[in-house]
């Protein structure tokens, strides 16, 4: 589910914040493997505190960070772990796209079941950078904040998802193994074969991954 956002933000202050930070990034880590097409600055609470004061998040528990995938690369379909809800909000002139369950979406600014839906980000040509919070509350909780705020942009999301109002946040089960948490674990289990190491012990976290 992508609910679109009515929220402007000053796209060139916040894009400078992110250069000036840049180097306090580092590249995405799926246990030992880096990813280098995706690159992350966290910490930054203080520089947005006035956008989460806006969007009235200041009292969930909110992970800010920015978000930069750079051109010609692809994130594979997954589900964020910890059932985080994303609000991303774009930083470039070009509207980033994002696949939800098959589906592709364009937004400016949105709110994001990245926890509990299939998706994937392919930046062509060019780069994406977004202002993603990780929010780690539940779907319902975070839509009626930014919905008593206006925030939620109601015909535009109604053009994409003629349903949205009655959406329930769930994880499908065949759904369950797009979930990063499991595949962090496969990729460590690879690793592991890798280096010839006694894999017995692993058994019951394969079990505890599949349920
Ligand atoms: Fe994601």
């Amino acid at each position: 589910m992508l609910c679109h956002l009515n929220y402007n933000i000053d796209k060139e202050f916040f894009r400078k914040a992110f250069y000036d930070n840049y180097d306090k990034g580092s590249w995405h880590k799926k246990g030992n493997i880096v990813f280098d097409k995706w690159w992350k600055v966290f910490k930054i609470e203080s520089i947005v505190s006035s956008i989460t004061k806006d969007l009235g998040i200041e009292n969930l528990n909110i992970l800010p960070r920015f978000s930069y995938q750079v051109a010609n690369s692809t994130l594979n379909s997954h589900i964020d772990k910890d059932r985080i809800v994303g609000i991303n909000l774009n930083l470039f002139d070009e509207q980033p796209e994002i696949i939800i369950d098959s589906k592709i979406y364009k937004y400016e600014n949105a709110l994001i079941d990245v926890g509990s839906k299939v998706h994937s980000v392919i930046a062509k040509n060019k780069p994406r950078l977004v202002l993603k919070y990780a929010i780690r509350n539940p779907w319902s909780e975070i839509y009626n904040i930014l919905d008593k705020r206006g925030l939620i942009d109601h015909t535009k999301t109604y053009f994409d998802n003629p349903n949205y109002e009655l959406y329930e946040s769930k994880i499908l089960d065949s759904d369950k193994q797009f979930i990063k948490w499991n595949q962090n674990i496969i990729l460590f289990i690879q690793y592991q074969f890798k280096q010839h190491i006694n894999v017995i012990w692993l058994v019951p976290i394969v079990i505890l991954a599949k349920c």
